[in-house]
């Protein structure tokens, strides 16, 4: 540092919750460098904003710009933890991992580096012999591995590696699974560390190749373009960071591990910018498994926390992954050496014409008055192995917010035994998908109206007969407002149309009531693994489908920091354990959502996108329908 030239005394800070930029990833790089932290065997698994304070934020008194980092060291597993000031071009802490509390993410270096260390194994080349299987037509399915206790794996990073026959490089792995045999490899030692050899099964043999005109037969005829046109260009902009469209803003940012991130979404009321969401983003989802077979019981991937998602985004195609008058964002992370990596067109955003708004044929005016609704899109799509996740948010003119996961790809298989199985289906001869879910956990830092927020549990309930309800027709909805974080864990519960309300504690509606948000889970079954198992306990947050935190600075991410080999107890339980006040505090919610898969034939050889969503309403947040300026449709449009 050149102590000869006085700092400047006010920084021109980018916006502070801005994602970190390429330079930015460079000036990291050196500082990290030059305070000794970087050798050759020094890997990046991930950079990214430690976003400041959101009181900071709110307040705009943010004084440094910081960067979180995890390394690695290939060579001996040691691992750091890290922030460096862009301000100072200085390291703030650099605080070592302590790997047998959980790992810093699987690199690609690390997925690469397991088709040599198997090669390498002769108890490998010979577990597949005996199956007459020859290595060099063997694809590898490397997994993180989690945590069950086992001694001799303590403290080491580990992986637990399935095999496929893949016959020639454009054929789908997927179709042939080599069962009954799985390795646990030793990362840092680069060696097998254990075989598990259980059983001989026959390899399913019939292709999965659908992308084979040979396996997909004639293409089907009549579809005609659809083409989706805006002659005027799209009504949204997107300037800084920031997408303004119709009465929405939102700064978008993106995440190596969340991938994108929602931030200050708010809704132009009037002329007044009123804030809902202070950031929203994918804190953690996870995909267990049913099937206890003694290769396959350790099955369930953290794609965010474990494998860090966001690095994964696909560059979308246009015309193909998205349709019509599109914007792409460019997004930028760390590759693993450190250095700025680009993914173009990682972000789409788009409008789409959502049908009728509103609308009503009076019979007693003639009026006969109907608006369109649309919606904004702003989404991507990331490929963690097998699936493929779309994550869209949707905007709409009424105020309304959905989030929607779309997961297709292709079906984990295993093979299936000629007895049957409780535990999977067969999707072709001798070809086993194995149950499991998705549970996906949205953290939801909300700002309804400022940052005084509480969540009403409001159920409709049916009355008893008697004195008031003499006809029995009665019902009403009961609110029950959550306290502390103890009570804030729900299940949802449709019999009773649970939601709920976050209110904002200051302020009132033009008719007394609270100004709120309303969130509507889809609900699916929470986590279906024993409640004493280790997946129950390093998935805890996926035991509910709602939590409500106070908002701490450093709670970001549902299944805890360091999730993978984690042997669990991080994340929610632990954020909730303190039992703060979530009434009238600044609170967090983290919705829990995602289907349960018992695959069917139709899921193969690929599967048609499956949905999981949720949404969020206002609920007399707007005095009346916020939608109701809406202008009509063009007519010479309608008409053609
Ligand atoms: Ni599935």
């Amino acid at each position: 540092m050149n102590t000869s030239v006085s700092a400047p005394s006010a920084p021109t800070l980018p916006h502070p919750l801005r994602s970190i930029t390429g330079d930015e990833i460079v000036r990291v790089r050196a500082t990290l460098a030059a305070a000794g932290h970087v050798v050759d065997s020094t890997r990046f698994a991930y950079v990214g904003l430690d976003e400041p304070h959101k009181r900071e934020v709110l307040a705009g008194t943010v004084t440094d710009r910081i960067a979180r980092v995890l390394l690695l060291d290939v060579a001996s597993g040691a691992s750091l933890d890290a922030r460096v000031s862009l301000v100072s071009d200085s390291v703030l802490s650099a605080v070592a991992i302590d790997g047998s509390a959980g790992q810093i993410a699987i690199l690609d270096e690390e997925f690469a580096a397991i088709d040599g260390i198997l090669a390498a194994s002769d108890e490998w080349v010979a577990a597949l012999a005996t199956r007459g299987i020859d290595p060099s037509s063997v694809a590898l399915a490397p997994l993180s591995a989690g945590n069950y206790g086992f001694d001799d794996e303590q403290g080491k990073r580990i992986m637990r590696v399935l095999a496929f026959v893949q016959d020639y490089p454009e054929d789908h792995c997927w179709a042939h699974p080599v069962d009954g045999l799985c390795a646990y490899v030793d990362l840092i030692a680069r060696r097998v560390h254990k075989l598990v050899d259980e059983k001989i099964y026959p390899v399913p043999a019939e292709s999965g190749n659908f992308d084979d005109p040979a396996v997909v037969g004639p293409p089907l005829e009549g579809l005609k373009p659809i083409s989706i046109t805006q002659p005027d260009g799209p009504s949204f902009t997107v300037e800084g960071g920031e997408l303004r469209w119709a009465n929405w803003s939102v700064k978008l940012g993106f995440d190596t591990r969340e991938g994108l991130v929602l931030h200050q979404l708010a809704f132009n009321d009037a002329g007044v910018e009123r804030p809902i969401v202070y950031r929203a983003s994918v804190s953690e989802m996870v995909v267990p498994y049913a099937d206890p077979s003694p290769v396959r019981f350790w099955q369930n991937y953290f794609d965010t926390g474990e494998y860090l998602f966001g690095r994964y985004a696909n560059s979308l195609e246009h015309g193909c992954d998205c349709v019509g008058d599109i914007t792409y964002l460019d997004v930028t992370i760390a590759d693993e050496f450190g250095n700025p990596r680009t993914i173009p067109r990682a972000v789409c955003i788009h409008e789409e014409d959502f049908g009728t708004l509103w609308k009503h044929n009076d019979l007693y005016t003639g009026s006969n008055e109907v608006r369109r609704q649309r919606r904004i899109v702003i989404s991507f799509f990331t490929t963690v192995g097998n699936y493929d996740y779309g994550f869209y948010w949707y905007l709409y003119l009424d105020g309304t917010i959905e989030c929607e996961a779309k997961l297709t790809g292709v079906v984990f298989t295993s093979a299936y035994p000629e007895d049957g199985s409780d535990f999977a289906s067969e999707l072709a001869p001798g070809l086993g998908a194995p149950y499991h879910q998705h549970l996906f956990n949205v953290r939801l830092d909300m700002t309804v109206d400022g940052t005084a927020n509480a969540v009403d549990e409001v159920d409709v309930v049916r009355l008893p007969m008697g004195l008031g309800n003499e006809y029995g027709n009665a019902f009403t909805g009961r609110a029950t407002r959550l306290a502390t974080e103890s009570e804030g864990g729900r299940v949802a519960d449709t019999s009773v149309g649970r939601a709920w309300h976050i209110v904002n504690t200051e302020k009132r509606n033009r008719m007394g009531g609270d100004v709120g948000y309303v969130l509507i889970p889809s609900p699916a079954p929470t986590l279906l693994a024993a409640p004493e198992s280790v997946i129950a306990q390093r998935a805890a947050y996926a035991t509910k489908h709602l939590w409500v935190t106070q908002y701490a600075q450093n709670e970001l991410y549902a299944a805890g920091d360091h999730v993978n080999q984690n042997p669990g107890g991080d994340g929610l339980p632990a954020y909730a354990a303190a039992d703060r006040s979530i009434d009238g505090e600044d609170i967090v919610l983290w919705h829990t959502f995602g289907p349960t898969h018992l695959p069917r034939l139709e899921d193969w050889p690929i599967m048609p996108v499956d949905y999981a969503r949720f949404t969020l309403k206002p609920s007399g947040f707007f005095d009346r329908n916020p939608a109701l300026n809406v202008p009509p449709a063009v007519a010479d449009h309608c008409a053609h």
